[in-house]
């Protein structure tokens, strides 16, 4: 299994290139199994996860052809497509899960693997298969797979997630595009991965629009038009970069993203004193002298700040002078990462859902073990600063959500290698 050495501390400077979205990705890959013709989706991100979906996708009977530098595929389908989506897949990858709304808008027939849990929670799908029922699915749980399947076509209906879900929102938009009539969503979740997903799927002639903030309208169509579409940047990538800069002291011109999708996370990084100038599609950040406290760091859904940046801001506010804390009130279980940066000489008590964090951490390097995606960079994170040299072990954590990571932090300076 590989791992990273990092050797700390250091001071990230220079500039980088945020790759496509793998959350944005992985809902316009499930999707493309609404599509009778050729689909081309770019700036896919060179992540596990997304050669996960694509195998998935190959084996429900999509036929994948890559550009050379593997960023771009062109989708068409087999005459003899599959329904059913395995465990050995979805397990790995919970967003296959993503797959069950089209197949059952597009085929009526699904058998797909539960998902199952994984380090940060249960991660149940009930609100997945309580809205795609109301369109109208039956199904069973026989051995850890839904064997669902609809009568006909699905129909439009009226939904409220009962609560904001990302996954839930994306397999029924999916879902509903191809249904008969009229459905509106409430209480939608409305990341930008979202706003994507629906941008690819009305580049493809569907018919979706916000009535309201959190409500959606999709009238049903009888199919959708070949398209071409490029996924948008990665938001939690930035985030994680502009942390990096933060942390180190350093500073950091960040291309090809639009800097409006993160103002929340922006404002709280000035609030801990970083000078941040934007432009159209760049940011530039430098990190302040003394990193300054924030106490009652929430997660909470988009717009508010994420729940994929908590591990990062740890590691910052660790650095900072003075107590912080954060409450995750997304995921049940999201502190993997607490017991590792203790290791590395941090200061963290948890109570339930809420981490207290001392500051002013001098952090000595160490042997860590990588857990859930996110966590695993923040490892990463706190190695830059730490002194001395750290190993980080299990980094395919990292290698599912951050394309050539090492590379990209090496060229700003960062002290980095990857052992096999
Ligand atoms: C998406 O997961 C992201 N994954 C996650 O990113 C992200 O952390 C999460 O949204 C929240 O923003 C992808 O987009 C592939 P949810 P998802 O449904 O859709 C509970 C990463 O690191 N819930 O909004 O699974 C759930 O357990 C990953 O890139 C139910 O109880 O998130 C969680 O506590 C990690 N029943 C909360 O709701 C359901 O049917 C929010 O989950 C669905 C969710």
């Amino acid at each position: 299994m590989d791992k990273f050495i990092v050797k700390g501390p250091c001071k990230i400077k220079g500039e980088i290139s945020i790759s496509g979205s793998k959350n944005a990705a992985l809902p316009i890959l499930a999707s493309t199994i609404l599509f009778e013709k050729e689909v081309t989706i770019k700036n896919l991100p060179r992540v596990k996860d997304i050669d996960t979906m694509i195998n998935l996708l190959k084996s429900l009977g999509s036929i994948i052809r890559f550009s050379k530098n593997k960023k771009i595929v062109k989708i068409t389908k087999k005459k003899k497509q599959s329904f059913f989506a395995s465990y050995s897949l979805v397990r790995t990858m919970r967003a296959g899960i993503l797959v069950l709304g089209a197949l059952l808008t597009k085929h009526q027939k699904s058998i797909i693997s539960l998902p199952g849990g994984c380090l940060i929670g249960a991660r149940p799908v009930n609100y997945h298969l309580n809205a795609l029922k109301k369109l109208g699915m039956k199904y069973d749980i026989k051995k850890g797979y839904i064997h669902a399947s609809t009568k006909g076509k699905l129909n439009g209906t009226k939904i409220r997630f009962s609560k904001i879900s990302v996954g839930a929102t994306e397999n029924t938009i999916i879902a509903s595009c191809l249904a008969n009539g009229i459905t509106i969503l409430r209480n939608c979740a409305i990341e930008p991965e979202i706003i994507d997903l629906i941008n690819f799927l009305k580049s493809g002639g569907a018919k979706i629009k916000f009535i309201g903030k959190r409500t959606l309208k999709i009238e049903g169509i009888k199919s959708l038009e070949s398209t071409s579409y490029s996924v948008m940047s990665d938001r939690i990538e930035t985030g994680t970069f502009c942390v990096a800069a933060c942390l180190t002291g350093g500073n950091l011109k960040i291309n090809n993203f639009d800097p409006k999708i993160i103002k929340t996370e922006l404002s709280l990084l000035k609030k801990i004193g970083a000078k941040i100038k934007v432009a159209k599609k760049q940011i530039y950040i430098s990190g302040p002298k003394k990193i300054k406290n924030l106490t009652n760091l929430v997660t909470r859904e988009y717009p508010n700040f994420p729940t994929d940046l908590q591990a990062q801001f740890m590691v910052l506010l660790c650095k900072a002078s003075g107590k912080s804390s954060i409450t995750e009130s997304i995921f049940e279980n999201r502190f993997m990462h607490v017991a590792e940066l203790r290791r590395l000489g941090a200061e963290i008590l948890i109570k339930k859902n809420k981490a207290f964090i001392s500051g002013d951490t001098n952090f000595k390097a160490a042997e860590l073990m990588s857990s859930d995606l996110r966590a695993s960079v923040a490892l990463v994170l706190a190695a830059i600063v730490a002194t001395g040299s750290s190993t980080i072990n299990r980094i395919y954590h990292l290698d599912r959500g951050y394309e050539n990571i090492e590379n990209k932090l090496r060229k700003v300076g960062v002290n980095i290698r990857r052992i096999n």
